[in-house]
């Protein structure tokens, strides 16, 4: 396998509207990730990926360019940004931007040409098709809900929209517009970051039929699957951007493919695959059930299962990204672990459970000082498009209101949004003005400044599990080492070895309240990690305290 810069990478997320802001607009802004960038470097991480801080209308807070040329003034100038490569630069940080090229704004220029003169070249860039007898030309239901066609005003035609009606989907088919796209990406690139997330990707080709599928639901619309996501022919464009763009710069790549079977991952991430590494969503999402909404987590079991899975095959060809937080997730703690036990030891352990797989290791702002869920009082409280659809969905499904806001609660991407809690002043130190966005007022608790002072705070485990992984000794073990099970007999221990030929270091983590008791095959040399301050072994038996975590060196026996 040919090395690669990235290969190292531990990756921190900024979503940069709740970040720090300088200016007291209650707008975080790049000035305030310069501003920060000495906290992130001390976190151990030498990747950055930047939500979108292109020009937009916000409805979709970003992911809804109008100029992928321009920063919007919410965030700052070019100059800020081109700041901000360089700084962070100086600091050995690369930065990922977010590469949304599924869809525009319907502000993008290209849009509103488009809809001037449906005849013209622009028209194409986008999927516009006649009606159905005045219906949409199909029952294919908006991610965000609705219908995914908007009636062209005056026309029998309507657009394409997999997202908001204000993010009409490009037309990949079309070969200038492509160009286009390629040259951006370029320009991007040619400034001197180091790659991209490149959001929505398993969308941009469309079964060319167009067809309808049996209604899932009362509204006679259906989440078609199979007719917008990785449809076949999608490995063209893929290769082609690739080519044209990021494999002549030797860039970094993540891909949001979402829905993407564990039975294809080979050609998006090997060697000579679409991207340099693909999130693992297997763990992350589709947790609720939405037939029943009983389920409200995973069990260990079914994590321990969707994880290995993805691990064994992934280590075949490449490289995962794993992570437990971003921008479209509620936070970690809530997610995973039952409300009474939400503490510093769970939020630990949950970051030890995947900062060793095999991949990438991706943080989100706030995850390091295990932030938590802001839980609203009414819906009202809320801002956000896919927020609203889970509720309205819910009260179809015949839930009440009180159990829909319930859902909401624990299921929302905004709890993810909330401002970064720097310190326990007002607003939480993250803006001298009102927030955009409610802090959470758990903030007084939870914070950055606090969490810096004390040895046993989730952030300082975070700086431990950073410093583990990049140390000179383990680094090559821990990037390039097989992957293997362990201890799976065991239902709630997430247990794994890494191993070269060099060196074996097993991964224990006791996901359960309660302590268990681990008849150990292997004689341990060095203790590498541990989330409490006390390792209880009587001869061979290990005793785990709850959510207790060891990473160990093992004798190299075998
Ligand atoms: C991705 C983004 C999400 C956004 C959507 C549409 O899933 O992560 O935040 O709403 O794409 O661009
Ligand atoms: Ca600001």
């Amino acid at each position: 396998m040919r090395k690669k810069w990235w290969h190292d990478g531990i990756v921190y997320q900024i979503y940069p509207k709740s970040f720090y802001d300088t200016n007291g607009d209650g707008y975080g802004d790049i000035q305030g990730i310069i501003n920060r960038l000495d906290y992130i470097k001390d976190l151990g991480v030498n990747i950055i990926w930047i939500s979108p801080v292109y020009q937009s209308p916000m409805v979709d807070h970003g992911y809804d360019i109008s100029d992928y040329y321009e920063i919007d003034p919410m965030f700052g100038t070019m100059k800020d940004m081109d700041q901000l490569i360089e700084e962070a630069d100086k600091r050995g940080i690369k930065i990922l931007m977010d590469l949304v090229i599924n869809h525009t704004s319907d502000q993008h220029e290209w849009f509103l040409r488009a809809m001037e003169d449906l005849e013209g070249p622009y028209a194409d860039y986008y999927i516009i098709k006649e009606g159905n007898g005045g219906n949409p030309p199909n029952n294919w239901r908006s991610i965000f809900g609705g219908s995914a066609w908007e009636k062209i005003e005056g026309t029998n035609k309507y657009y394409l929209h997999l997202f908001t009606k204000e993010q009409p989907d490009l037309n990949w088919e079309n070969e200038k517009l492509r160009e286009e796209l390629y040259k951006m990406v370029n320009y991007w690139l040619d400034k001197g970051i180091g790659g991209f997330r490149v959001d929505a990707i398993t969308h941009i080709k469309k079964h060319p039929s167009f067809e309808g599928r049996p209604a899932d639901r009362e509204d006679g619309l259906v989440n078609a699957w199979d007719m917008y996501a990785n449809v076949p022919g999608i490995e063209v464009f893929l290769n082609e951007l690739k080519e044209r763009t990021f494999l002549p710069h030797d860039a970094m790549t993540v891909g949001e493919a979402m829905s993407l079977d564990v039975n294809c991952l080979s050609n998006y991430i090997k060697e000579d695959g679409f991207f340099s590494t693909v999130f693992d969503f297997s763990y992350n999402e589709g947790i609720e059930d939405e037939a029943s909404y009983e389920k409200q987590q995973y069990s260990v079991k079914e994590i321990k299962e969707a994880m290995f899975t993805y691990q064994l095959e992934a280590q075949k060809y490449g490289f995962v990204s794993e992570f437990i937080e971003n921008h479209d997730q509620p936070r970690a703690l809530n997610k995973f672990i039952p409300k009474e036990n939400r503490n510093f030891y769970s939020g630990s352990m949950l970051g030890t459970m995947y900062f060793y797989l095999r991949g990438i290791p991706f943080l989100y702002q706030g995850q390091e000082i295990g932030m938590m869920n802001y839980e609203k009082k009414s819906i009202d409280e809320y801002v956000d498009v896919s927020t609203f659809e889970i509720y309205e969905k819910a009260l179809l499904d015949g839930l009440s209101q009180v159990e829909a806001l319930n859902l909401v609660n624990r299921r929302s991407r905004e709890h993810a949004r909330t401002p970064m809690q720097w310190d326990a002043s007002e607003y939480s130190g993250f803006s001298g003005g009102k927030p955009w966005f409610p802090v959470n007022p758990d903030y007084t608790m939870i914070n950055v400044a606090s969490q810096l002072q004390e040895e046993q705070s989730l952030l300082s485990y975070y700086k431990k599990l950073t410093r583990l992984r990049n140390s000179t000794e383990y680094k090559n073990l821990f990037i390039y080492g097989e992957f293997k099970p362990a201890y799976t007999e065991m239902e709630n221990i997430i247990g794994y070895e890494r191993v070269d030929k060099d060196m074996r270091v097993l991964i224990l983590n006791n996901y359960d309240s309660h302590g268990t008791r681990i008849e150990l095959k292997d004689g341990i040399q060095k203790i590498l990690l541990n989330n409490y301050d006390i390792l209880t072994m009587d001869g061979n038996i290990l005793e785990l305290q709850p959510y207790q975590s060891v990473v160990c060196k093992l004798k190299r026996s075998r």
